[in-house]
């Protein structure tokens, strides 16, 4: 299975807008472009968060628009610039999306990797928390199939990444809490965040964070606390999430860059080693 993901669209609802020296609408389409044209496919694609700048039926009709050229199922999941209501009501089609109350929180069971999306946004803020109410459902939502490999997507990283900034608009509330939530579900093979506009793993609560860059704007990486925010135009990115052999690897493929691959010509019969690496397998976590 083929997930792929992508983050932090911030899709506004002029279709020429520019923020940041980029156009968002034009980075989704540049995005859904290079999505579609992957091989192999993926399966589904997973957009985590901040789908539109605004919240407002009109971003959420733009962003609709444009994701009717992806060929690939999609779910979305809530950043901090969405809006619940204005996001269940531009996608009818995708009732998972209301079924979670006042939160965008629902399961997918129907692939080889469960995904469980989580509603990580708190109220007007622009840093995201858990309360208990979703901690609890995202405990109970795990213990109904322990024994299938799960992925666990939300917006907002559980981790500090060292840009004191961003750091700082991060999960600030119940991080602890999501820690004890996911270190009693092992079938966790990943924690999917967007929010950092970068590409950044870290291990956590005995699974692994993995943070997709955006398909905009893109956060410079700066570890100096000194220095003040800053974004920085650096090429947009996605994350494919490849489970194979019963493990999940992670590998970020770079959107719009125009290089060509060349065949390795090393005098290796390649097609001789099939065999044995075939019959390689990966360990996999207890
Ligand atoms: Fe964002
Ligand atoms: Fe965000």
């Amino acid at each position: 299975m083929l997930i792929a993901q992508i983050s932090d669209c911030h899709v506004v609802a002029d279709p020429d807008g520019v923020r940041y020296d980029v156009n968002p609408a034009a980075g989704l389409s540049g995005a859904i472009t290079h999505l579609n044209g992957l091989s192999p496919r993926p399966d589904v694609v997973v957009l985590t968060g901040d789908l539109v700048e605004h919240g407002t039926a009109e971003e959420y009709a733009v962003l609709r628009d444009r994701l009717q050229a992806l060929e690939i199922p999609f779910l979305l999941v809530r950043g901090n610039h969405d809006e619940r209501d204005p996001l269940v009501d531009a996608f009818p089609d995708h009732p998972a999306l209301g079924s979670g109350g006042r939160f965008v929180q629902y399961a997918v069971d129907h692939h080889p990797l469960r995904i469980v999306v989580a509603d990580s946004t708190l109220p007007a803020r622009h840093d995201g928390g858990f309360d208990d109410e979703r901690a609890e459902w995202l405990d109970h939502t795990l213990a109904e199939r322990p024994d299938h490999p799960t992925v666990v997507a939300w917006h907002h990283p559980p981790i500090d990444t060292g840009i004191w900034w961003m750091d700082a608009g991060g999960l600030n509330q119940g991080r602890d809490v999501m820690a004890e939530v996911i270190g009693r579900h092992p079938q966790v093979e990943r924690v999917l965040c967007g929010h950092q506009h970068r590409s950044i793993q870290a291990a956590w609560a005995e699974t692994m964070v993995s943070v997709c860059p955006s398909t905009a704007h893109q956060v410079g990486l700066d570890l100096l606390p000194e220095n003040e925010p800053r974004f920085i135009a650096e090429p947009p990115a996605c994350q494919l999430h490849f489970w194979h052999a019963g493990q999940l690897v992670t590998h970020t493929s770079l959107i719009g860059w125009p290089a060509q691959p060349q065949v390795l010509d090393s005098g290796q019969a390649w097609h001789e080693m099939l065999p044995d690496r075939r019959q390689r397998r990966p360990l996999r976590k207890g």
